[in-house]
């Protein structure tokens, strides 16, 4: 049977009856009681695609495999099978009802989280750069549940973390620069994509059916622990539901996720503040998200400048390479303007450095990233401070200047995202 309406990607159930279900069940054609379709077509966004059927623990959930533009890979999302009446194609929040147990950072939490991903649940957990979204990366049913709990676009693929080197190269090829990059900065905000090894176990769903896989060696003594007590590669995306400022403090996690996923570990504020840098290691290696360790440090130990990832990469209708760079990624609610040089009475402003701008004293509100313009600093208070502001709910956030410069590129990537008109 073709489908009409294109499938609403990133929502698939959890547990026995969640709510939405049965919603969809009573208002539309797309109800539980569906078959899954098997080896229908389908279009999005004039893509047209293959669907298989997934994992069936997940109540209708199917792959979807789009077919590739001419030299491109196939993409993967999920979503349900049967096709929806136009007015059910709004996104509709997961409510799983699940209850969230929070745990102290220490041995006995680390041996909870393990046992939690074990058995194919949720964990978040601190890592150096912000909070992560766990879940065992070679169970591809636990990786469907975080695109569920975060409401995610499913076509992005996730990185996969690991405790060291020695591990990293169980699931990814290295070549000399991989290896010299890895060598420098692991632990550390670092995460290469590289080839998958032959008999690579993180499951396709958490690559989006590439055959690259992006690893990561967190720098914190948690993740850590956690990684080595579970023994395998955790897929883990920033704890925050999609498009929402990624947590940096354990309550962040819990105000987006609690109910959705089995447990938080609490280990307090992270040290970097902004998500890892991501390489690609291709021909040329290739700067694919600016994130917590700076572009000059990597170039320095390559001997070369890192090469820019193409115009498309950025597109959200053809594979990206890195599609955590979607446009209105990191949004908060308020409006964000950039580049502010005065601020009225009914916004917010995010201050950078010693200068005060005119309307300050007025503002609704005043956060400094780092009044000593310390890039480093203002990145480990970016995502907290946009979340503060946000709360008291201004007209909208003023932005200082940030100067382009280390740590200074990843945060002004976040607030240009921030800033997209939704
Ligand atoms: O700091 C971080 O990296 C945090 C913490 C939790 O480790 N994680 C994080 O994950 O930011 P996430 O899922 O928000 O971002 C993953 C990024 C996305 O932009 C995704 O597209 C990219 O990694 N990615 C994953 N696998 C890829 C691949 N094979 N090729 C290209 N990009 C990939
Ligand atoms: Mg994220």
């Amino acid at each position: 049977m073709p489908l009409r309406q294109p499938p609403l990607p990133g929502q698939i159930g959890r547990g026995p009856a969640p709510k939405f279900v049965a919603k969809r069940a009573s208002r539309g054609p797309g109800g539980r009681s569906a078959k899954p379709l098997e080896n229908a077509n389908f279009w999005k966004n004039g893509r047209s695609g293959r669907i298989r059927t997934c994992d069936p623990c997940v109540p209708n959930a199917v792959l979807y495999r789009a077919e590739p533009h001419s030299d491109k890979r196939p993409a993967y999302s999920v979503g349900f099978g049967a096709p929806q009446a136009a007015e059910l194609r709004n996104f509709v929040p997961v409510k799983t009802g699940l209850e969230t147990l929070i745990l102290p950072a220490g041995e006995a939490g680390a041996e909870a989280a393990a046992r939690v991903l074990a058995a194919g649940g949720l964990v978040a957990f601190p890592t150096e750069t912000v909070y992560g979204l766990g879940a065992d990366a070679a169970n591809a049913t636990a990786v469907a549940h975080i695109y569920s709990a975060k409401g995610r676009p499913a076509f992005n693929p996730l990185i996969a973390h690991v405790p060291d080197l020695a591990a990293a190269r169980r699931i990814g090829r290295f070549d000399a620069r991989a290896l010299r990059l890895a060598e420098a900065f692991w632990p550390g905000p670092l995460t290469l994509v590289v080839p998958k090894t032959d008999d690579c176990p993180v499951s396709d769903l958490a690559t989006a059916g590439l055959d690259t896989v992006a690893i990561r060696v967190p720098a914190h003594p948690v993740a850590e622990a956690i990684l080595r007590a579970f023994g395998g590669a955790v897929v883990a995306p920033s704890a925050n539901i999609s498009g929402h400022v990624s947590p940096t403090l354990a309550a962040h996690v819990e105000s987006d996720l609690a109910g959705r996923i089995d447990l938080i570990i609490d280990g307090g504020p992270v040290a970097v503040g902004v998500e890892s840098t991501i390489i690609g290691c291709f021909e040329a290696p290739m700067l694919l998200r600016p994130g917590g360790l700076s572009r000059e440090r990597i170039e320095a130990v390559l001997g070369a400048p890192l090469a820019r990832p193409p115009v498309e990469a950025d597109s959200d209708d053809s594979q990206p390479l890195a599609p955590g760079m979607l446009a209105s990624h990191y949004a908060p609610r308020a409006n964000v303007r950039l580049h502010a040089q005065d601020v009225a009475p009914d916004e917010a402003l995010l201050a950078f450095g010693p200068a005060r701008l005119p309307g300050v004293e007025t503002a609704a509100a005043v956060m400094n990233l780092s009044p000593a313009a310390d890039l480093d600093e203002a990145a480990a208070n970016l995502f907290g401070y946009l979340r503060s502001l946000d709360a008291k709910a201004p007209r909208a956030i003023a932005v200082m200047t940030i100067p382009e410069e280390g740590l200074g590129e990843a945060i002004n990537d976040r607030l240009r995202r921030a800033a997209v008109a939704r």
